[in-house]
C-alpha cells in the first residue's frame, strides 16, 4: 500500500509512474467518485510533455492528447454502465499509446488480459491509498520499479 498525503505526492506517484510506461501500456484507475482517477490522470499527462488541459471525457468517452514522445488516450467509461457497447476499443488499446482508463469495470468484456489497475481510496479530504495489481509479466515489472523507487526515496 502507498501512502499519498496530499496532491503533491499525488504527482510525485504520478511521475515515477509515468517513467515506466511506455507504448501500449494500458492503465486502469480504479476508485469512487472523486478518489482522484481524473487528477492522477492530468498529472501523467503533464508528466509525460501533454500541454493541453485533460478533463474528464464524460461525453467523448475518450480523448487522445499527444505528449512528447508518446501519445496518450484517456477514457471515462462511467456512462458506459449497463451499456454493453464495443466503441472499437481495441483499436485504442493496440495502438502506440499510454491508455489511462477510469471506470474500466464498465468494458470489462473489452479489456485487454494485461494491464496495471491502480487502485486510489479516499483516506481523508487530501490523503489517498493506493494499491498496485499488475496482470501479466510487464506489469508486474512496472510495479516492481515503482515500488522499489518509493522504498529508496
Ligand atoms: N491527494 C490527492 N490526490 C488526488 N486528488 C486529490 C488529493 N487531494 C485532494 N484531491 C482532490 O480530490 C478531487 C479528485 O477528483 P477527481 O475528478 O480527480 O476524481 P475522480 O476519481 O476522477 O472522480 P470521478 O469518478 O467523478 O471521475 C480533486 O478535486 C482533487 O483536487
Ligand atoms: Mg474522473
Amino acid at each position: 500500500m502507498i501512502k499519498i498525503k496530499n496532491l503533491e505526492d499525488m504527482e510525485v506517484f504520478g511521475g515515477i509512474l509515468t517513467k515506466y510506461l511506455s507504448a501500449g501500456d494500458v492503465i486502469l484507475l480504479n476508485g469512487d467518485l472523486g478518489a482522484g482517477k481524473t487528477t492522477l490522470s492530468q498529472f501523467i499527462g503533464k508528466a509525460l510533455g501533454v500541454k493541453r488541459n485533460i478533463n474528464s471525457p464524460t461525453f467523448n468517452i475518450i480523448k487522445s492528447y499527444q505528449g512528447h514522445h508518446l501519445k496518450l488516450h484517456h477514457m471515462d467509461c462511467y456512462r458506459l454502465e449497463n451499456a454493453e457497447e464495443d466503441l472499437g476499443f481495441d483499436e485504442y488499446f493496440e495502438d502506440q499509446a499510454v491508455i489511462l482508463i477510469e471506470w474500466s469495470q464498465f468494458i470489462k468484456p473489452y479489456l485487454p488480459e494485461t494491464s496495471l489497475t491502480i487502485e486510489i481510496k479516499t483516506i481523508s479530504p487530501s490523503e489517498r491509498s493506493i494499491e498496485l495489481k499488475a496482470i501479466g509479466k510487464h506489469y508486474l515489472d512496472i510495479k516492481e520499479s515503482i515500488l522499489r523507487e518509493l522504498s529508496t526515496d
